[in-house]
């Protein structure tokens, strides 16, 4: 019987990754970590990550207003996107999508084409982009192919769908639970995370923050889909502001400003006619270089000094999001 003995060595190899203060390893240290050997050492909550605001919308047709990004998913993280986020909603079909559905959109529905709310009747109102499912699978084919990569998903549960129930039978189908990471304490403060190096070589390479409900407020928790705010602060969202004032707007205690992680909606809007929409037009200035650690800089108020964790943008494929992240991590690139 070769699988009570496996197990055995399986859990043998977790105690002593517990008590030992490291994580189980699954393979041996990579030497190259999200691109650079530096990272390999370098712990998870000190390092810059480039991020894909509404991932999911992706379009190159300019007449769909609501898109945010020109460039498909493994096209995001083939040029270095590490941070995922995306919008789920049921559908009208009862399956969990990723969609815009807010107020937003719901503006943007009139000013486009009625035809567009008859079609999608409920559920993904304007950008269905999918089921997150099969969007998870996408991303998990490229994890595989991808072995020495780390990757976030920040995902919004706006209708408090259940974690257990709704969100995580996607994960399971495709994959992504066996390579999530599942924290030792929760809350983890900025300096508990892993280094690249140890999340990569026990193959659990991919954390994921739910907005909402993944405290156990919308049914049983799981354990690998962790809590944003109690970790990881955001400032002011859709600004139209280009130079990206900044604050503390979303975050939850116990922990302190400077012990949790943080990010930047470096994604600027434009009001047409009272109505926000994603700034395609300016978008080399806001994904440049100077917009980018100017808005780091302008945080650092709040994280004792320390680079931004995560810069998410819109048009992703446009300006120098890579090139910044890489300054910001100390590499001149
Ligand atoms: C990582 O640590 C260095 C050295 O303290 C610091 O300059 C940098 O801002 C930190 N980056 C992040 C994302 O915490």
């Amino acid at each position: 019987m070769r699988f009570p003995f496996f197990h055995r060595i399986l859990a043998l190899s977790a105690l002593c990754g517990v008590f030992g203060g490291t994580l189980p390893t699954k393979r041996q240290q990579p030497t190259v970590c999200n691109g650079h050997a530096e990272l390999c050492s370098r712990p998870y909550g000190n390092i810059t990550f480039l991020g894909s605001h509404d991932s999911y919308a992706f379009s190159t047709d300019p007449l769909i207003v609501s898109r945010d990004q020109e460039v498909d998913i493994v096209s995001q993280l083939d040029l270095g996107v590490r941070m995922l986020q995306a919008e789920g909603h049921l559908n009208d079909d009862g399956v969990l999508h990723f969609c815009h559905t807010s107020t937003r959109v719901l503006i943007y529905l009139v000013w486009i084409d009625l035809l567009v709310f008859f079609y999608y009747s409920i559920g993904c109102l304007l950008f269905d982009g999918g089921t997150v499912e099969a969007y998870l699978t996408t991303v998990k084919t490229w994890l595989d192919a991808n072995p020495d990569e780390v990757l976030t998903f920040l995902f919004t549960n706006g209708d408090g769908l259940s974690i257990s129930e709704t969100w995580a039978p996607a994960f399971v189908a495709a994959g992504i639970d066996t390579v999530s990471y599942i924290p030792p304490i929760n809350p983890m403060t900025r300096s508990d995370w892993p280094t690249l190096g140890d999340l990569i070589s026990a193959d659990t390479r991919v954390i994921t923050f739910m907005d909402a409900g993944a405290d156990g407020t919308d049914g049983p928790p799981v354990d690998y889909i962790l809590p944003e705010f109690t970790m990881l602060w955001e400032p002011p969202f859709d600004s139209t502001d280009a130079s990206f004032p900044c604050s503390v707007n979303r975050t939850s205690g116990p922990l302190t400003n400077e012990q949790h992680l943080n990010l930047l909606n470096h994604n600027l809007d434009v009001s047409v006619l009272g109505i926000l929409l994603p700034n395609l037009a300016d978008a080399a200035t806001t994904n440049g270089v100077a917009s980018i650690i100017a808005d780091s800089n302008g945080c650092t108020a709040f994280t004792g000094g320390l680079a931004a964790n995560f810069v998410l943008l819109d048009w992703v494929d446009i300006g120098e999001g890579p090139q910044a992240v890489d300054q910001l991590n100390g590499f001149s690139s």
